[in-house]
């Protein structure tokens, strides 16, 4: 990498590692306004919402949090369990809220256009079968399954076998997401997730590949305890050489105030802020040697793949679900501690206690706990941090038809900061537009960081 010695770059560092924000939203949760004042209003704005937004795409997005073990690394919201009963309860209150949902779309002639659907988790493959054919049928009542541009469902590769994955592809699933996440024996141990190789090929055989074409993508993590140069350069060899349609390549993101599981990891194997830079820049190196493109933050795309195109024509997206087609803008987040997003309005979470969600959904209320009402301010400022997050570019002119405003007027503060960067020569700002260069596209979510308002300075 670039310059990495300098004053200034040691300076740019500490204030990332002090700044972990990946804007998947914004504002950031944390500093969400709940401008609301109960749980009528509450459900009330969120059907005007939709209401102004009834010809736009939605996304649905289902949370199912149970996990058989816990990975040392891991910060999603899980539920660790191996008592079914615990996930049969679960499902059957979000079989409610997903009726609560069709209900209110009834009530109000509603019809969202759902373009895609993700499963997640947690491990949303441990429903049984019996189980996952309700969730189906639910979905059913109003998402019609047959003509989802996406359809997919992540799965952990150590708890299903090539015949379970038959049967997601026979529900309608298109596209499935394996978290492989380090291929190193070692590394394994240490994050408590051992996944020998063969786990991947047996689901990968030649008929499931012939099923998902263009819908196999894998999640590595970069960060993890006990990798170096050498152990990673033959993991992404592995991932070059199983060849997935598009790769999330996540910086292990540490958070042990919320989950201290994670300090059961040891401190002195876990790489620091200068050689997790390196790793990824060795993996983004061997990847874009290898047919691959970086769209975005974390992700890559294989050439052959159809968010190629997108990338190329500025109509991915970014969202908590990583890159996404252009095609939806909206997201309807449903099961515990999901995200939901309707443009320009709003943003909610549903709740992350599972006695709440379930005292809720007996109430017939919506289950969400946090929200945040957009104001005009929040929707330039969002619509510049996803472009400079995800494109590594803003479109100045664009900006600024959009919203009418002047923009160097407008954020001439927050330009006067963004020149360090200039002068570390990661990021150019010209008249029409401002772009992120060379090194600078490791700290493009820092650079974003200077256009949030909330962050207290
Ligand atoms: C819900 S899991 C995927 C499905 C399944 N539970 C599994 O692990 O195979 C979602 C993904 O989040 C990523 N992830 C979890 N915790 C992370 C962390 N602390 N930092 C970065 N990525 C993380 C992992 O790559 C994981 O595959
Ligand atoms: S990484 Fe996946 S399997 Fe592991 S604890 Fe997190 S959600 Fe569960």
């Amino acid at each position: 990498m670039k310059n990495l010695d300098s004053e200034n770059f040691e300076k740019i560092i500490k204030r990332y590692q002090s700044n972990p924000f990946m804007y998947v939203e914004y504002p950031h949760k944390r500093y969400w306004n709940k401008n609301l004042k109960n749980e009528i209003d509450l459900k009330n704005y969120f059907i005007e919402s939709l209401k102004k937004h009834n010809d736009k795409k939605y996304l649905l997005y289902v949370h199912i949090p149970h996990c058989h073990t816990q990975c040392l690394y891991c910060t999603c919201h899980v539920e660790i369990t191996k008592d079914y009963s615990r996930v049969k309860r679960f499902l059957n209150y979000l079989y409610k809220e997903l009726d609560l949902l069709d209900e209110i779309f009834k009530e109000t002639g509603l019809k969202p256009n759902f373009t895609d659907v993700h499963l997640g988790g947690g491990s949303p493959t441990y429903p049984k079968k019996e189980d996952f054919d309700i969730l189906i049928e639910k979905l059913s009542k109003f998402v019609d399954l047959s003509k989802l541009n996406e359809f997919s469902i992540e799965i952990d590769p150590r708890r299903v076998k090539e015949e379970k994955i038959e049967y997601y592809h026979s529900k309608g699933i298109n596209r499935i997401s394996l978290g492989v996440q380090e291929f190193d024996t070692e590394v394994q141990k240490l994050i408590n997730r051992v996944q020998p190789d063969k786990l991947i090929d047996r689901i990968l055989t030649p008929k499931i590949r012939e099923l998902f074409k263009h819908g196999i993508n894998f999640d590595i993590i970069c960060g993890l305890p006990g990798q170096n140069l050498n152990n990673f350069e033959k993991t992404v060899k592995k991932i070059i050489d199983f060849n997935p349609d598009r790769i999330c390549l996540n910086y292990m993101h540490l958070s042990t105030k919320f989950h201290p599981h994670q300090l059961r990891m040891p401190k002195d194997k876990i790489p620091g802020e200068k050689l997790r830079k390196e790793l990824f820049t060795l993996a983004t190196e061997m990847l874009e040697k290898n047919n691959y493109a970086r769209a975005g933050y974390d992700h890559f795309v294989s050439k052959d793949d159809k968010l190629y195109d997108e990338l190329k024509s500025n109509k991915l997206k970014w969202n908590r679900l990583g890159i996404v087609t252009g095609n939806y803008e909206n997201i309807i987040g449903t099961g515990v501690s999901s995200v939901g997003k309707i443009e320009g309005d709003f943003y909610y979470q549903n709740t992350f206690e599972n006695d709440e969600y379930e005292k809720m959904l007996s109430k017939n209320l919506l289950p969400i706990s946090n929200f945040h009402v957009m104001s005009k301010d929040d929707q330039i400022r969002e619509e510049i941090i996803q472009s400079l997050r995800t494109y590594f570019l803003l479109d100045v002119k664009a900006i600024e038809k959009k919203f009418s405003i002047n923009f160097f007027d407008q954020f001439k503060n927050t330009i006067e900061k963004l020149r360090i960067y200039e002068k570390e020569n990661m990021l150019k700002i010209q008249e029409d537009q401002i772009e992120v260069i060379n090194s600078g596209t490791q700290f493009a979510n820092l650079m974003a960081s200077e256009f949030d308002t909330y962050i207290p300075r």
